[in-house]
């Protein structure tokens, strides 16, 4: 996601922001910006595209000051531009504010703002945080930014300076990381500690619900309601390369831990259980068009069509509109037969695959209307298509694709939804049960990843094979495949997928004593039918671990190894189910000393055909 740095102390500001932002590139960004106090005034320097870009409006010469605060953002509320880079600024420019996270309510405050005759100047859902400060300061800054967080909805890691109170920093955490770090006569905020583990190993680790004041000389934590926390020193011990994965081994298990946070994200203000109703800004279907459609092309490369396999059995069970899914590369060459009266969904993390691109547009120039799933606000895709839904997964940076899948699930079950809802083809006590079960998705999905021991003797038991079959039926199909292409692409055993009734048509003469054969059997009423091919398989001795419900004690009498998880709504049980499938080819990588983050002979985002 977006990065955050902040300082206040002796030293001038600016170099020390920008390198604490250079140090967070790795993770990806569209713009940057940094806001520099000194006695008399704040700059306020911002820019679209990289740091180098920032350094060089800043002409060489750095404004000058002993506070301040900077960011780097990837881009969710409003396109990449020098405007929507953060800090953002209130009316009278006496306040500037850097935010990581989604503002959830930020229509609802902004309306409430303009009312009272705030002008805003962006099209971000931060823009209203500084603009609430400045409402409620009387004097104290964190207790201005105690009363703006009591009303906001959604995650957020904010830092705040201000004119009127030079030399500190407020800041704040819900549901997206901020450190404090502690210097001698200075003292730091980050979003992440590479940001200034050169200045200090010294830091407090801040929870959700906590905020801070710094100066250069105190640093005071607190909770929402303004009590005092005593906190206790982190003393980082990771070098710095290990500090960007946050002390994670590698990109992909840190982004695979990250899942929780990215389907909150995902769904934020997006999902509405009490009304059972699905809010999709940036999505424009109306029940005219959506009645006269004759069919949904789902089109995309690699997992994300794997993600576009799982959506057909979703939409259609939900809407009853029929479904096609396509691989990009095939569809644009076979003459598809489209028209006006067909979506085309296109799905892509990066929003640059070649093919996928190429696909969105024969679909737009044969007339149909084309929606986008897609991680990066800004990329070709978002640009060229009709409508978008952004999954707010942050960026991804291990070629293998783990809390992109996950999150491309959870827009597609919210597509779904909201056709099923304008169209009328689900009762409404039905969409309140699905979307209660969304928003419980995060928290099983920690529960999950407490599992991850089991995890790693199971993946570390199938490292020593030359092949692994996957088979599952309804939708534990087209997330088989998505777990064998896992497990290939980063540990390099060859995996293939199977509709678990296809078995017996041939590949079941490859089931040998031994040979790991995964099974999930999340979708209870084809248990028993699954049930029977894993016995055809245990019949010629393969080794098979299933993937069950909570509660499913039956299945243990049939199988090798189980791996549970949480109960949830059959269609939901994808984005769960893959969490164990991601792991396992992890560890299996591991254990065969993969170069687990960039597998060889893959690129992350494949632009040439
Ligand atoms: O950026 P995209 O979603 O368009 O990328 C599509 C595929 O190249 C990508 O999903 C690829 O299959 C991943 N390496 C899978 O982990």
């Amino acid at each position: 996601m977006c990065g955050i740095v902040g300082y206040v102390g002796g030293r001038q500001a600016a170099p020390i922001l920008l390198d604490g932002l250079k140090r967070l590139e790795y993770r990806g960004y569209d713009s940057a910006g940094i806001a520099i106090h000194n006695c008399r005034h704040t700059n306020l320097i911002k820019a679209e595209g990289k740091i180098k870009v920032l350094e060089e409006k800043l002409g060489g010469a750095y404004p000058e000051g002993c506070a301040g605060i900077g960011h780097t953002r990837w881009a969710t509320h409003g396109r990449p531009s020098d405007v929507n880079a953060h800090p953002h600024t209130d009316c009278t420019g006496d306040f500037m504010v850097v935010h990581n996270g989604i503002i959830e309510n930020y229509q609802e405050l902004k309306e409430w703002l303009q009312s009272k005759g705030h002008v805003f100047k962006s099209e971000t859902d931060t823009e209203v945080i500084p603009h609430m400060i400045e409402h409620f300061y009387d004097g104290d800054l964190l207790e201005a930014l105690k009363k703006t967080i009591s009303r906001l909805e959604g995650s957020f890691a904010l830092g705040v300076i201000s004119r009127r109170e030079p030399g500190t920093i407020a800041a704040a955490r819900k549901s997206s990381p901020l450190i404090a770090g502690l210097g001698e006569g200075e003292n730091f905020i980050a979003s992440d500690i590479p940001a200034i583990l050169q200045h200090t190993r010294k830091v407090y680790i801040l929870e959700d619900g906590e905020m801070v004041k710094i100066t250069k000389d105190s640093v005071e934590v607190y909770d929402f309601l303004g009590t005092p926390v005593a906190k206790s020193v982190f003393e980082v011990k990771w070098d710095a390369v290990a500090a960007e994965r946050g002390g994670y081994p590698h990109f992909m298990l840190k982004e695979i831990h990250e899942q929780p946070r990215a389907f909150k994200d995902t769904m934020a203000g997006r999902i509405f259980p009490e009304k059972g109703e699905i809010r999709l800004d940036d999505v424009h279907l109306g029940k005219d068009y959506l009645q006269n459609l004759k069919k949904i092309f789902i089109v995309a490369c690699g997992t994300a069509y794997h993600a576009g396999m799982v959506g057909k059995y979703i939409i259609e069970k939900l809407t009853r509109i029929p479904v096609e899914v396509d691989i990009a590369s095939e569809f644009r060459y076979r003459n598809p037969m489209i028209d006006k009266d067909m979506l085309v969904i296109i799905i892509s993390q990066s929003g640059e695959t070649a093919d996928t691109l190429a696909a969105l547009r024969e679909s737009r120039k044969q007339g149909a209307r084309v929606l986008a799933v897609t991680n990066v606000v800004g990329s070709s895709v978002s640009r060229e298509a009709d409508d978008i839904i952004y999954t707010w997964a942050g960026p991804e940076i291990a070629v293998a694709s783990t809390k992109a899948y996950s999150t491309q699930l959870i827009a597609l079950d919210m597509i779904a939804l909201y056709i099923a809802r304008i169209l009328g083809t689900m009762p409404d006590e039905d969409a309140k049960d699905i979307i209660a079960a969304m928003k419980k998705l995060p928290d099983q999905a920690k529960t999950l990843l407490e599992s991850e021991d089991r995890l790693k003797a199971i993946g570390q038991k199938i490292s020593g094979h030359q092949d692994v079959f996957y088979i599952g039926r309804g939708l534990d199909y087209p997330l088989s495949l998505e777990g064998a292409l896992k497990l290939k692409e980063i540990s390099y055993i060859h995996a293939e997928a199977y509709a678990a009734g296809e078995l017996k048509h041939g590949t079941l003469a490859l089931i040998e004593e031994g040979v790991p054969v995964i099974a999930p059997v999340t979708q209870e009423h084809l248990f028993e039918k699954t049930l029977s091919n894993i016995k055809e398989v245990k019949a010629r001795e393969g080794y098979v671990i299933a993937i069950a419900n909570d509660g499913n004690e039956e299945i243990k009498k049939s199988v090798d190894d189980v791996i549970y998880i949480p109960k949830t709504h059959p269609i939901l049980s994808p984005v769960l189910t893959v969490i164990p499938m991601q792991l396992l080819a992890y560890y299996a990588a591991v254990a065969r000393g993969c170069d687990v983050d960039k597998p060889r002979n893959l690129a992350k985002s494949v632009t040439v055909e």
